[in-house]
């Protein structure tokens, strides 16, 4: 078993909030647990909370993929997620991730060699109108981000004071 007895504590009372037959339903504040502490979800991670659940790993990688939050491999301390579908594609979306990729020297889904930042392309955020969008750490948005506001934000993280 991969997961500490604390770990599988904190899913028992995930679990313990729906009734016993719909233990599936805590997937994704388990999935939250895994990454809090692991810092993404790994293929062996996944299966583990299969087998915690009673889900097919196939489930539960499928809950993991669906939603942006969740980090497949490991990730910087700053993780950027530039949104790149279409309605932002069409205002700039994909020039902003380019940017910031160049910036960085990183392909996307990429890492800074020192492990700060990672970047990814990201579906819709909800803020269409806004664009380009960017999350950071799944927290906080960011919009209207120009090129000279990317290279801000870049400096900032860069030195540890966003
Ligand atoms: S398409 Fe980018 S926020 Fe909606």
């Amino acid at each position: 078993m991969m997961f500490s007895d604390t770990t599988l504590a904190l899913f028992a009372k995930e679990v313990a909030k729906y009734p016993a037959d719909q233990k599936v339903s805590a997937v994704m504040a388990c999935l939250a647990i895994i990454q809090h502490e692991q810092g993404h979800v790994s293929p062996e991670s996944e299966e583990a909370l299969g087998a915690v659940l009673g889900m097919a790993p196939i489930a539960v990688h499928e809950v993991t993929t669906f939603y942006n939050m969740y980090n497949q491999q490991a990730v910087g301390s700053y993780k950027l997620n530039v949104c790149t579908n279409l309605p932002c594609q069409l205002r700039d979306g994909d020039k902003a991730l380019d940017h910031v990729c160049k910036r960085l020297g990183v392909e996307p889904y990429g890492t800074t060699a020192d492990g700060k930042i990672t970047v990814q392309p990201s579906e819709c955020l909800g803020a269409c109108a806004d664009a380009p969008v960017l999350l950071v750490n799944d927290r906080q948005m960011l919009s209207f981000m120009s090129n000279d506001k990317l290279d801000e934000l870049l400096a900032m993280l860069k030195a540890d004071h966003a």
